[in-house]
C-alpha cells in the first residue's frame, strides 16, 4: 500500500514536474535574424507550457502576455555583425573557408561581448538561480558552460543543418562525399574533384574547429566562468540531444544517431491578412507580382551600384508588379513597376494568388516559406549555406539560379520570365507543398517535445553514441587495416624467403649431382 502510495506519488511529481514549473535557461547568441526566427517559437511556447523560462537573445519577443518568459535583451550583438563587414568579406573571399573564419570570428565576439554583458554577468553570479536544462544555440560553444554552471543537461539547437563538429560530437556519421558539410555547394554525385575538395576541407574545418575556434571558445568561456571549468570540448561532448533545422525536401538524405533531431519548417505562421495597402497592390496586379528580397543578412542597398543597375534593368523590363525588399528612403532609377519597402510581410505576400515569383538568396527560411506557400524562385545566393539550397531547388525543379558574379540584364530578366511563365515550375512546388505539410509532428511539437523528454530524464545519456568515445584510429578502423595489412606483408614476405630458399636448395641440389653426374 505504501509502495503504491509512493509510486503514485512519484507519478504526480512526474507529471507536475512536467507538465508546469522545470528552469529552462536558452541562450541563443546569434545575431541574425534569420537564426532567431527559428528559436523564437521553441521559447515561446515552452514558456506557454507553464515552463519558467528565460532566454539570452539578441531579438526578444516583447510580449508582455508571456508571463513565464524572461528575456535579456543583447540585441547590441548586432553592431558586431556590422563593424564585421560580413558581406565584403564574403564577396572578397576566395575560398569557402575564408568564409567561415569570417562568420566564426563574429561568433568568437558575440561570445565575449555577450557573457560581459551586465545583465548576463547578473545572472551567472546569481547563487540563487538553477535551472533544470539549458538550451544553447550551436555556434557559440562557450555559452555551453551554462549547463556546467547549473550542472544540467544540454539541449544543442541549430537554424540550419549541423555542422561538421555538430556531427562529430554527436557521433553522427558525416560522410565528406555523401554529405558534404552545407558550406560548400556540392549536391548530389560529386565530380573528381569536388571530393577532394570536400575531402580536404573537412580536414582544414576540423583542424580550425578543434585548434583555433574552440580553444578560443574555452578561453573567453573560462573567463566568465572560472577557470575549474571543464574544457568547453568536453561539456560539448555532453550535449544530450541536437536539434538540427533540418527539412528532408531541402537537405539531403542522411543517417543521424537517434539523438539528433530533426525539426523544420519552424518560422512558418499561419496566414495573416496582409495590411490594406499591400493588399489592394496584390489586388490589383492581375497579370503577376514578383517578390524580390535577399534575405536580411545581404542588403539589397549594399550591392555594387553595377549590379543594382543591372538588376533595375532587368525589373524594369518585365510584365509584373515587384515588390523590392531595399532598405533604404529611396531606390535611384526607380522603375514604375517597382514597389519598395524596408520590411515586406514575407510569408504573407507569398501566399497570394498574385504572387507568381520569389527571387531570393536562397536562405533556408525563404526556400522554406516558398515551398510551403507554393511560389516558384529564383535563387541568387551568396554564401553560407545558400548555394546549396538553391542548387537543391534546381535539382527538384522549381527553381532557375542566376551568379552574382555573372548576373546581367538578360539572364536575370530571362529567369523570372521562365520561372513566371512556364507552368511546370509552379506545378512541381505545389507537389512539394503537400509533402512537407504531411509530417507526424511538426518541426515545433518535436523540439518541445524533446525538451521536456530531456527534463523528464535528467538527461539522454542512454542514447548517447558509442561512436563519440572511440579513438580516432578506431573510428577509421586504421589499427585493424594496418594489423591486417602487417599480415598480408609479412605472409608475403615469408612465402617470397620460402621460395626463394627453396629455389636456392633445388639448384644447388642440381649443381651437385650434375657434379656427380660429370
Ligand atoms: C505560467 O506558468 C504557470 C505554472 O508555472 C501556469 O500555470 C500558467 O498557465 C503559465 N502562464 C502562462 C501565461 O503561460
Ligand atoms: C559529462 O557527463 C558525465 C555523466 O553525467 C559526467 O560524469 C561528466 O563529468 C560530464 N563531463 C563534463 C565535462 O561535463
Ligand atoms: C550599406 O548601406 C547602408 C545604407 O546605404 C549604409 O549606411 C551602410 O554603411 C552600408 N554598409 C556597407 C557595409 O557598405
Amino acid at each position: 500500500m505504501i509502495l503504491r502510495l509512493v509510486t503514485l506519488l512519484d507519478f504526480v511529481c512526474l507529471l507536475l514536474h512536467t507538465v508546469y514549473g522545470a528552469k529552462i535557461l536558452g541562450v541563443f547568441a546569434a545575431p541574425s535574424i534569420s537564426h532567431q526566427v527559428v528559436f523564437q517559437p521553441i521559447w515561446k511556447e515552452l514558456s506557454l507550457r507553464g515552463h519558467e523560462v528565460t532566454v539570452i537573445t539578441p531579438n526578444p519577443l516583447n510580449d508582455k502576455s508571456l508571463v513565464n518568459l524572461t528575456e535579456i535583451d543583447v540585441s547590441f550583438s548586432y553592431r558586431i555583425v556590422t563593424e564585421a563587414n560580413l558581406q565584403r568579406s564574403i564577396e572578397e573571399a576566395r575560398l569557402y573557408s575564408d568564409v567561415v573564419v569570417a562568420i566564426y570570428n563574429i561568433f568568437i565576439n558575440t561570445a565575449q561581448e555577450q557573457l560581459n554583458h551586465p545583465k548576463v554577468q547578473d545572472l551567472i553570479k546569481d547563487k540563487t538561480k538553477h535551472f533544470d536544462l539549458v538550451i544553447a544555440e550551436h555556434f557559440t560553444p562557450a555559452m555551453f558552460a551554462f549547463s556546467a554552471l547549473y550542472n544540467c543537461p544540454l539541449i544543442g539547437i541549430i537554424s540550419l543543418g549541423a555542422t561538421l563538429n555538430g556531427h562529430d560530437v554527436m557521433g553522427n556519421p558525416s560522410h565528406p562525399i555523401l554529405n558534404p558539410d552545407f558550406s560548400l555547394p556540392f549536391q548530389g554525385q560529386l565530380g573528381f574533384f569536388d571530393r577532394i575538395y570536400s575531402v580536404l576541407y573537412s580536414i582544414w574545418y576540423r583542424y580550425y574547429y578543434h585548434y583555433n575556434f574552440l580553444p578560443q571558445q574555452d578561453k573567453i568561456a573560462k573567463k566568465y566562468f572560472g577557470e575549474n571549468l571543464p574544457y568547453i570540448g568536453d561539456i560539448e561532448k555532453n550535449i544530450s540531444i541536437l536539434l538540427t533545422n533540418e527539412n528532408v525536401l531541402i537537405h539531403p538524405v542522411r543517417p543521424n544517431v537517434p539523438a539528433v533531431v530533426q525539426m523544420g519548417n519552424m518560422h512558418i505562421q499561419k496566414a495573416k491578412p496582409l495590411p490594406k495597402d499591400l493588399q489592394k497592390e496584390l489586388d490589383g496586379a492581375t497579370h503577376g507580382v514578383v517578390y524580390f528580397s535577399l534575405g536580411s543578412n545581404i542588403k539589397s542597398v549594399n550591392l555594387s551600384e553595377e549590379t543594382r543597375e543591372k538588376i533595375i534593368g532587368a525589373l524594369s523590363e518585365i510584365p509584373y508588379k515587384v515588390l523590392w525588399k531595399w532598405e533604404d528612403q529611396s531606390l535611384p532609377g526607380q522603375p514604375k513597376n517597382v514597389i519598395i519597402r524596408r520590411w515586406f510581410p514575407q510569408q504573407d505576400i507569398l501566399g497570394h494568388p498574385n504572387t507568381k515569383v520569389f527571387v531570393t538568396q536562397g536562405g533556408l527560411q525563404s526556400i522554406e516559406e516558398s515551398i510551403f506557400k507554393g511560389v516558384p524562385i529564383v535563387g541568387i545566393p551568396f554564401f553560407a549555406d545558400q548555394p546549396l539550397n538553391v542548387k537543391k531547388m534546381l535539382d527538384l525543379g522549381i527553381a532557375q539560379a542566376v551568379d552574382i558574379n555573372t548576373l546581367t540584364k538578360e539572364n536575370l530578366k530571362a529567369a523570372i520570365l521562365e520561372v513566371a511563365q512556364n507552368p511546370k515550375y509552379r506545378n512541381k512546388v505545389r507537389e512539394l507543398a503537400q509533402l512537407v505539410t504531411d509530417v507526424p509532428m511538426t518541426g515545433l511539437e518535436k523540439a518541445v517535445w524533446w525538451s521536456e523528454y530531456v527534463i523528464r530524464h535528467k538527461g539522454a545519456r542512454h542514447l548517447r553514441s558509442p561512436a563519440i568515445d572511440l579513438p580516432i584510429y578506431q573510428y577509421f578502423l586504421l589499427d585493424v587495416i594496418g594489423f591486417l595489412l602487417a599480415v598480408v606483408i609479412v605472409s608475403i614476405i615469408i612465402v617470397y624467403k620460402i621460395v626463394k630458399l627453396s629455389i636456392r636448395f633445388v639448384k644447388s641440389f642440381f649443381k651437385i649431382t650434375k657434379q656427380k653426374i660429370s
